[in-house]
């Protein structure tokens, strides 16, 4: 087996961990990867898939259990880690990982942009401040990290960015209306972006997932609604899904279960009334009756 090593990048304070028989430190001609949100789950799959393709990462989330994911990594392939802690859902957490990967002093090749989080309840309940953190980190961090990153790989002319959107994107989502909200911007930015940039040699792929085995639900505070029973697709076949579709070049991709393609595809060309009426019941709360009259006298 390889050597392990760390150590303290000089010019960014970053942890460096290299799985290297070149040296430690080594900063190898692999491209470069930045993911987002890539301390567990979704993400975590992602960047090591991406690792193990012989990519180098700069692996980005705001809590100490990105510590862990870098061990995690370390066994997915022979490249350098760098983790970079920062709130995305703040103007400052996406400038701190910004200067990060400009530290880094390696053209971005890939750019996974992933991080997200739920919220649940009737709208009119939800904390407004959650909400709001919400769109920060789903919708704002997107638009903020693919503005200061993106212009460099179009003057390039390569790279790759992905994504991460919902198959809950495709529906009025009640019950978590600013989550799905979220999910159906960047479905449109991804789309948007990728027409604009067809021909610049940089491809943009929204990867939509349906429920997946993460800790999203617990976070969203889902655990009581119908759809955190239903069979959840495992993150790695989600994972590998989005980056074969990246790589590909693909506009979008639904992941990972046939059950998520069909309602996908059934989806479409439904009025927007049963699109909502159809989220509502799998994001309802599990007792609490099939309609929003119920929730509107709770
Ligand atoms: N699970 C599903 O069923 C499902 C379905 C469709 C789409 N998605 C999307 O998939 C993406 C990944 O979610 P997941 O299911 O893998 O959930 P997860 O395991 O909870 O992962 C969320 C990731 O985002 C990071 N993150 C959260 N808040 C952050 C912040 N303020 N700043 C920086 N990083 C932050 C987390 O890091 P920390 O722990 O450090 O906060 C973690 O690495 C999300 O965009 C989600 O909307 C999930």
């Amino acid at each position: 087996m390889s050597d392990t090593s760390a150590h303290t990048d000089a010019h960014t304070g970053s942890t460096v961990s290299t799985l290297s028989t070149e040296g430690a430190g080594a900063i190898t001609r692999a491209p470069l990867a930045v993911v987002t949100g890539a301390s567990s789950g979704i993400g975590l799959h992602i960047a090591a898939e991406l690792a193990r393709r012989g990519h180098d990462l700069v692996v980005c989330a705001e809590d100490a259990g990105l510590d862990d994911a870098m061990a995690d990594l370390a066994e997915a392939g022979r490249h350098v880690v760098v983790p970079v802690r920062a709130d995305l859902a703040t103007t400052e957490g996406v400038e701190h990982l910004v200067r990060e990967v400009g530290a880094v002093n390696k053209p971005v090749d890939v750019l996974v942009l992933n991080a997200g989080v739920g919220v649940s309840g009737p709208f009119v309940d939800t904390p407004l401040e959650d909400d709001l953190r919400l769109v920060a980190l789903n919708v704002t961090s997107v638009v903020h990290t693919a503005k200061r990153l993106l212009p460099e790989m179009v003057r390039r002319g390569e790279g790759a960015v992905l994504v991460t959107s919902s198959v809950a994107g495709t529906m009025p989502g009640p019950w978590y209306a600013t989550y799905a909200a979220s999910k159906a911007f960047l479905l449109s930015f991804a789309e948007a972006i990728r027409y604009e940039l067809d021909g610049s040699g940089v491809t943009v792929t929204a990867l939509m997932p349906g429920p997946t085995d993460t800790d999203f639900f617990r976070r969203a505070g889902m655990e009581d609604t119908v759809v955190d029973d239903m069979h959840k697709d495992d993150p790695a076949d989600v994972a590998r899904d989005g980056v074969e579709a990246m790589l590909r070049g693909d506009d979008h991709v639904v992941a990972h279960s046939w059950r998520n393609k069909v309602q996908a595809g059934l989806l479409k060309g439904m009025p927007e009334k049963l699109k909502a009426a159809t989220h509502a019941q799998m994001s309802k709360e599990k007792d609490s009756g099939a309609n929003a009259a119920d929730h509107q006298h709770d």
